[in-house]
């Protein structure tokens, strides 16, 4: 071989490691997920606005936004026409405002990575995953990692078990965090050697798969619970995070479809409707208002309750720690977004909870810390104010009993696509919130 051929092949060698390398960085890469939908703008009139109304909105449109006068929907290729009709046979006008969201989802990976840091600046390996992102998403494959590196760097404080698998197969991740059994025995006189239950937490994130910031947010937190614990200050609970409920259908976000929300359970009937919402699948209340029975609608509540194997691995693992003499569950935390709310049971009634005073108290705690960080305005309200809704965890946690109950939609009030220079942010405000509700819970019990 020529010198100057050895060159080219050389220069061309480089050239293909850089391209798969930004393939890997996933930037500017042509987007496959949602080809042809569409987003869509409703303008409501007074009549419309009527919550017997709203509640229809709810069940036969994918509703991403709505304000008194107008609702935002997410309208999927597929229905297009019948969604039409639907507003059609309702007088409703719509116009569209992304007629092609595949483009839109482009257009904004652009605009992020042009005010972003680099993507490649964050990443990491199999057996390699020391953090949690901060800076970006992660995938389902790579929280696995993370998690696992994580118990292997903390074995006296992380347990990391397998709860159950999904509908697919996948992992269904419980972590453990606890003060380390050397420090307990430090601190004699501990609520433990005294025999009295320790507290305990409950956090999950990740039930609607769209909603990646959750994930991410509870990922983070589990980080610092265990850098705390490690450090042996604030842990004075045991901490049980699941912070990937629903790994099926976040994965399906990542490859097919950025807005899906349910779980990926085959149809029971031989239509092509698939997914449970596992956030109207639980008891008490199952199949009540704000849940549908047909399989092809977005709050589609499944054929039983707990027919899903996820919300079946939640619920074993919520009552065991429940049932446990030694605990005391006083707290549970559900993440979801979007809207900046922090919203307390019922969920499935607009009647007011037997101890609401202290929920609101609770949220009020957790809201005040939390605006303390970044200044960002959440609203503290009861779940069933923002819509009701029949059949969630947060009803079911609250009937376990457990006192503080809350289910949080994170960052911002606009979108399921956040971008990602909010994860931190969004991690910072929501861990004060958590630590000051974690200590009002304790000193009330005391
Ligand atoms: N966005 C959440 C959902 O639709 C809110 C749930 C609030 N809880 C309730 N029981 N309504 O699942
Ligand atoms: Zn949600």
């Amino acid at each position: 071989m020529a010198r100057s051929d050895v060159f080219s092949l050389l220069l061309l060698l480089l050239l293909a490691a850089a391209a798969a390398d930004a393939g890997t960085v996933k930037s500017f890469k042509e987007e496959k997920r949602n080809v042809g939908d569409q987003i869509w703008s409703l303008s409501l009139d007074a009549s419309t606005s009527k919550s017997s109304d709203m509640a229809a909105l709810h069940e036969n449109l994918d509703v991403l936004h709505y304000s008194s006068d107008s609702v935002t929907i997410f309208v999927r290729k597929t229905r297009l026409s019948i969604t039409k009709e639907f507003l059609e046979g309702r007088h409703l006008a719509y116009n569209v405002v992304e007629k092609d969201v595949a483009l839109h989802l482009q257009s904004l990976q652009a605009a992020e990575d042009a005010v972003a840091i680099s993507r490649a600046a964050e990443s990491c390996k199999e057996g390699q995953c020391p953090r949690p992102y901060k800076q970006d998403y992660m995938t389902f494959e790579q929280m696995e990692w993370f998690l696992r590196d994580l118990e292997s760097q903390y074995p006296d404080n992380v347990k990391l078990s397998t709860e159950g698998k999904s509908r697919e197969g996948r992992n269904i991740y419980l972590v453990r965090v606890f003060q380390s059994s050397a420090s307990a025995a430090r601190s004699s006189g501990s609520v433990s050697s005294r025999g009295q239950p320790r507290p305990a937490v409950f956090i999950d994130g990740g039930i609607h798969a769209r909603e990646w910031i959750a994930p991410a947010t509870v990922l983070n937190m589990l980080m610092k619970q265990t850098e705390n614990c490690a450090a042996n200050t604030d842990c004075d609970y045991e901490y049980y995070f699941m912070p990937m409920m629903n790994p099926d259908g976040y994965e399906y976000t990542w490859t097919n479809d950025r807005f899906w929300r349910k779980n990926r359970s085959p149809p029971p009937l031989k239509n092509d409707c698939f997914g449970t919402d596992l956030n109207r699948n639980w008891n008490p209340q199952w199949g009540n208002i704000g849940s549908s029975s047909n399989t092809c609608k977005e709050i589609y509540r499944g054929t039983t309750p707990f027919s899903e194997p996820e919300t079946t691995s939640a619920k074993n693992v919520m009552t065991r720690i429940a049932n446990n003499p030694e605990l005391d569950l006083l707290v549970y935390l559900s993440y979801h977004s979007f809207g900046q709310l922090v919203l307390y049971p019922w969920g499935y009634t607009s009647d007011l909870a037997p101890t609401k005073a202290d929920l609101e108290k609770g949220g009020n705690v957790y809201n005040n810390a939390l605006k303390g960080v970044h200044n960002v305005p959440y609203v503290v309200q009861q779940a069933a104010e923002l819509y009701p809704a029949s059949g969630a965890s947060d009803d079911f946690a609250y009937s376990l009993p457990i006192k503080y109950v809350y289910t949080v939609e994170l960052r911002n009030t606009r979108s399921f696509l956040l971008p990602r220079n909010e994860i931190a942010l969004t991690f910072e405000e929501n861990y004060a919130g958590y630590m000051a509700l974690l200590k009002h819970a304790t000193s009330q019990s005391n």
